[in-house]
């Protein structure tokens, strides 16, 4: 079970990566957009260095495949080899990510809607796809059904290729993802902080406090 960071604001990777077990960050240009840092690689080599070894995934923009690559080799000598390259699962972008896994490079297959398309991103051997689960949805897709399906396709066929989970509204769509058995998802850190965050949590918690106080005042264990 992966959970990653879905965004290029360092306060928040920052912020989530001490909080919780983040194995990495995703981008995209419209994320990297939102930054008030228009240095794209000041901003990105940034979030290198807070990630360390961690995931890294920085997505291409060209739309043909000779450009995809060499931004791609642009990205794997700015941010490490070990930078998993996002293309878009367009038929340009299969044929990128043919060339960058046959060069030993790291590729997630993204702007996923279908099924189909995490197949051909697969079978060139796409490290992660990235279905598109709110996307999905707004098209009358039954998302979870879909996800679920690629899940067993790559079961069927022995790909080794891991599902990764993105555009999230929710935190019942996060874990429709893993519950159908992707391996993966990419979330903001707020609807982590859902997940953990109601009143009737906080009535708990408080109600915890509120019952040690009434014996031990404001001493804490360590200190009786
Ligand atoms: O990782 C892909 C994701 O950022 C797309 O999300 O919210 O724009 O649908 P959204």
């Amino acid at each position: 079970m992966e959970i990653l960071l879905d965004t290029a604001n360092i306060e928040q990777i920052k912020k989530y990566m001490q909080l919780y077990n983040i194995t990495g960050v995703t981008t995209n240009p419209t994320i990297i957009s939102r930054e008030q840092e228009k240095d794209f690689w000041k901003l990105t080599t940034t979030i290198r260095e807070i990630v360390g070894d961690k995931q890294l995934h920085v997505q291409v923009t060209s739309d043909n495949w000779e450009e995809m690559l060499e931004e791609a080799e642009a990205i794997q000598i700015r941010l490490g080899k070990d930078t998993y390259i996002k293309i878009p699962a367009v038929e340009q972008g299969i044929c990128a990510m043919k060339h960058i896994k046959e060069d030993g490079g790291r590729v997630t297959a993204t702007a996923i809607y279908t099924p189909q398309q995490a197949m051909l991103a697969a079978s060139v051997g796409a490290d992660y796809v990235a279905p598109y689960y709110n996307r999905m949805n707004n098209l009358n897709v039954d998302s979870k059904k879909a996800i679920g399906d690629i899940v067993n396709l790559f079961r069927q066929h022995n790909k080794h290729t891991k599902i990764l989970g993105a555009s999230f509204k929710n935190t019942q769509q996060i874990m429709d993802v893993l519950m159908v058995g992707g391996e993966a998802v990419t979330v903001s850190g707020d609807l982590l902080t859902t997940m953990v965050k109601n009143a009737v949590i906080d009535f708990a918690v408080d109600g915890f406090i509120k019952d040690w106080k009434s014996v031990y005042g404001d001493k804490k264990l360590y200190e009786l």
